[in-house]
């Protein structure tokens, strides 16, 4: 009989964070953040377009307070969000001999945080992070939730792990500096919020479009806000994805379609945006929102000026074939994340290719 050892590992772990959220946070940036993690060796991992901009009133603040302060760029762009990249990252690390006591902060859109937060998962193992998010996207979206990750030349974010930063520090005013074409991208992933979580949410976005356009502050930290918390508590219920976390797929599968047919050119935020529209339009057809519901849901793109429809070189087989491609396909049946009203969905309902078929 051969000899056995039992190894006993059953883990219960805090990696509970706050995420502050405001304007002019970075003058006295180092001390919010040393109140939250202890450490004093820093090391800011940024992009070519915002350390430029940003990044060097964050490494005052920290070093005016005696921290040690470390800075690593990279040329932005979601091409750079490779393993290339993330090895010449670790390279500066190393070559700095920054140990396992330092703390790295993400400062840049989602880009930054999915690059930045993997090379902290696996730094030595695991080192702690901060995320400072600069685009819309990040603030309402990737920064929360813990998926960090690099992109391969086979598909997008097949290589990463879920790791959670320490603290999450969202400063509404730099949203002024994107270029126009990126400064509400990520509204899209917003309005997901309020149809899979929140009617008032979704209201609240109605009524407040111009407000939004022009990104006064109190009214984006409040859209800021009410993402966070939403995604906040269906990561907090499912972190994994096992379960409820994929209600945040909604838009997604005919999204993702777009976006890969598009070859990655249409923005991910407006593939979702066609996802959503059409998606809305299979809830409504199967019965499940009124003509009512899934108008305010068209309205509501259009309000943003927000593409909704396929574009005209795209055929709806092919759509449909690469949401088949999808590996939750079971019988022939695609799964959906589909809302029951404005403010709740629910998740692995099989569209028939006849329903989908009816939409397009
Ligand atoms: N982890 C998750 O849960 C999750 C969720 C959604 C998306 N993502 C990932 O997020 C990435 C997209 O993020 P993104 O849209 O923020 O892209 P990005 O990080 O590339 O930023 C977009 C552009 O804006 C510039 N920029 C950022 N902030 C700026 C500022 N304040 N002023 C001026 N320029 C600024 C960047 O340099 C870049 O050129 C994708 O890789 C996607 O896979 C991750
Ligand atoms: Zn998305």
């Amino acid at each position: 009989m051969p000899e056995q050892i039992n190894v006993k590992l059953v883990k219960q772990i805090d990696d509970s964070y706050k995420i502050t959220i405001g304007k002019d946070l970075f003058s006295n940036i180092s001390d919010r953040i040393t109140s939250l993690v202890k450490s004093n060796t820093f090391v800011i991992i940024s992009d070519s377009n915002v350390y430029p901009i940003y990044g060097e009133k964050i490494k005052n603040s920290l070093t005016e307070k005696g921290n040690k302060v470390l800075t690593v760029t990279f040329k932005a762009g979601e091409e750079s969000k490779t393993r290339e990249t993330k090895s010449q990252l670790e390279d500066e690390l190393l070559k700095n001999k920054i140990g396992r006591d330092a703390c790295i902060i993400t400062l840049g859109g989602g880009v930054t945080g999915d690059m930045g937060g993997y090379v902290a998962a696996t730094y030595q193992r695991g080192i702690p992070f901060v995320q400072i998010p600069t685009t819309l996207l990040s603030q309402v979206d990737s920064s929360i939730g813990g998926k960090v990750a690099v992109d391969t030349l086979f598909a997008k974010n097949m290589i990463g792990a879920f790791y959670q930063p320490k603290a999450v520090f969202i400063d509404i005013s730099v949203l002024k500096s994107l270029p126009s074409h990126l400064r509400l991208n990520g509204i899209g992933e917003a309005i997901k919020h309020g149809i899979i979580f929140d009617e008032e949410y979704f209201s609240f976005i109605e009524k407040n479009v111009d407000k939004i356009k022009s990104l006064d502050e109190k009214t984006m930290t409040l859209l800021v806000k009410r993402s966070c918390e939403i995604k906040t508590v269906v990561v907090e219920k499912d972190e994994k994805e096992s379960g409820l976390r994929q209600i945040l797929n909604f838009g997604h599968t005919i999204g993702h379609a777009v976006e890969t047919l598009s070859d990655y050119k249409i923005l991910h935020d407006n593939c979702v945006c066609i996802g959503m529209n059409y998606e809305s339009l299979i809830a409504y057809k199967i019965g499940r929102i009124t003509k009512k519901e899934y108008d305010r849901i068209k309205n509501i793109l259009k309000a943003f000026d927000l593409p909704f429809n396929i574009p005209e070189n795209m055929k709806p087989v092919d759509i449909i074939a690469k949401t088949f491609l999808d590996k939750k396909v079971k019988n022939n049946k695609v799964k959906y994340v589909l809302p029951s009203k404005i403010g709740h969905a629910d998740f692995g309902i099989e569209v028939s290719e006849n329903d989908i078929l009816k939409i397009f």
